[in-house]
């Protein structure tokens, strides 16, 4: 089956790697002449790099450049069984470009959306045949992570739910299903990784520094939240959390953090800009962190039951199951154990008497305890 990529981004380019590595022919388009060749040229340096450390030899890289034709026509989608967009994310012209896909590519062709933060929805509904739109979301850089959150839309039909998922997997990745509803799993389930420890810090507890040496080194995540926010930029996680908050109806749990707004409108965007909560310039001195135990634990546990309450409340509203919940937290963004698995090792009782202790302090909806941990409690049940 020949595979159509529509945006030859970051994204865009990273997922013709996959495709054409799991041997389709790839038809990659963009309006942009400049990245397209971008996107070749950056495709040979990968394939160099692959080469020079063993993981591929001469034939397979060439064979994997070769299956990529790049295009700047829509016409030339026209036999391909699969589109993948991955253009701007803006809701109107991707809804365009659908109804546009679809005067060129035959009835049976699937039509997915990489989109991060739009409804699948109403993607499917400015096209002629709604059924058979999907959204694949992949984690960038696409080729590297293992995790694909495929989110059928109300209209998706479920064959096409199906073979998509078996694609998907057939082509190396790790596949979960998502509800069609704001940030999926991963974006959901993540805020408070970095809302709660930018609070932390806000509240003048102590510095990013010790933050991130505790989720390091008690909690055991491979990155602390800031050194994670200077490495993603400040200015798309700042959007990505605004996204989110707007899309839930300003649910104040997902409220973004004046101190991230202003990094990213001072420009201290993180490693890209050589500075963020951290100095990157040459010899620039690291902050040491407070290793006060007692400091730390607070920090790991306050964050990890906030972690643990969006995924519970994730499940709650059934947007995954219980296993997609953890396979996505710890394959899309490496956390050292899923969630729910968490929970249980914590005890719910305890998660709901941490959660309870923020509520009662600040009085703020954001710590409000989701209904599943509460019954769970009571019930004294567990997640496995
Ligand atoms: N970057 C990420 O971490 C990430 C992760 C997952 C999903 N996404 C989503 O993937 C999509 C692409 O993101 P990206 O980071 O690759 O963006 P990008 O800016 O790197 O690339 C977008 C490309 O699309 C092209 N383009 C724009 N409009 C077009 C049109 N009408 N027709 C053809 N080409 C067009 C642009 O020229 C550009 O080359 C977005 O929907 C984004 O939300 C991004």
């Amino acid at each position: 089956m020949k595979v159509g990529i529509l945006g030859a981004g970051a994204m865009g380019s990273g997922i013709a790697q996959v495709a054409s590595t799991a041997g389709h022919e790839v038809i990659l388009i963009d309006t942009n002449e400049a990245a397209l060749q971008k996107s070749a040229a950056k495709l040979q340096k990968i394939m160099n790099r692959l080469i020079e450390k063993g993981r591929v030899d001469q034939a397979t890289a060439k064979g994997i450049q070769q299956r990529i034709s790049y295009k700047k026509d829509l016409s030339d989608f026209k036999d391909c069984g699969l589109i993948i967009e991955a253009i701007i994310e803006d809701i109107t012209i991707k809804k365009s470009v659908f109804s546009k896909i679809e005067t060129v590519v035959s009835e049976q062709c699937v039509l997915a959306t990489n989109t991060s933060s739009l409804s699948v929805a109403s993607i499917a509904a400015a096209c002629k045949i709604p059924s058979r739109v999907i959204g694949i979301h992949f984690f960038n850089p696409a080729p590297l992570m293992k995790l694909v959150e495929i989110i059928p839309a109300i209209q998706t039909d479920p064959t096409i739910v199906e073979t998509t998922k078996k694609l998907i997997d057939d082509w190396g990745k790790l596949t979960v299903l998502a509800k069609d509803t704001p940030g999926f799993i991963v974006n959901r389930v993540a805020r408070p990784f970095y809302g709660e420890a930018l609070r932390i810090y806000e509240e003048g507890y102590t510095e990013p520094a010790t933050i991130d040496w505790a989720m390091k080194e008690i909690g055991g995540f491979r990155m602390g939240p800031f050194e994670l926010m200077d490495y993603i930029g400040n200015d798309i996680n700042y959007t990505v959390t605004e996204t989110v908050f707007q899309s839930f109806w300003y649910d104040p749990r997902y409220k973004p953090s004046f101190t991230q707004k202003r990094y990213a409108e001072a420009g201290y965007l993180g490693r890209k800009s050589g500075r963020g909560y951290y100095d990157y310039s040459e010899g620039a001195t690291k902050p040491v962190p407070n290793q006060d135990q007692t400091l730390g634990n607070y920090i790991v546990d306050r964050i990890v039951v906030m972690l643990i309450n969006e995924a519970a409340d994730a499940l709650y509203l059934n947007i995954a199951s219980r296993e997609d919940i953890d396979l996505a937290m710890t394959k899309g963004v490496n956390y050292p154990k899923g969630l729910l698995k968490w929970a249980d090792e914590k005890g719910i009782q305890e998660v709901v008497n941490q959660l309870d202790k923020l509520y009662h302090e600040y009085l703020e909806d954001r710590y409000r305890c989701s209904p599943l941990l509460r019954r769970m409690a009571r019930d004294t049940k567990t997640f496995y």
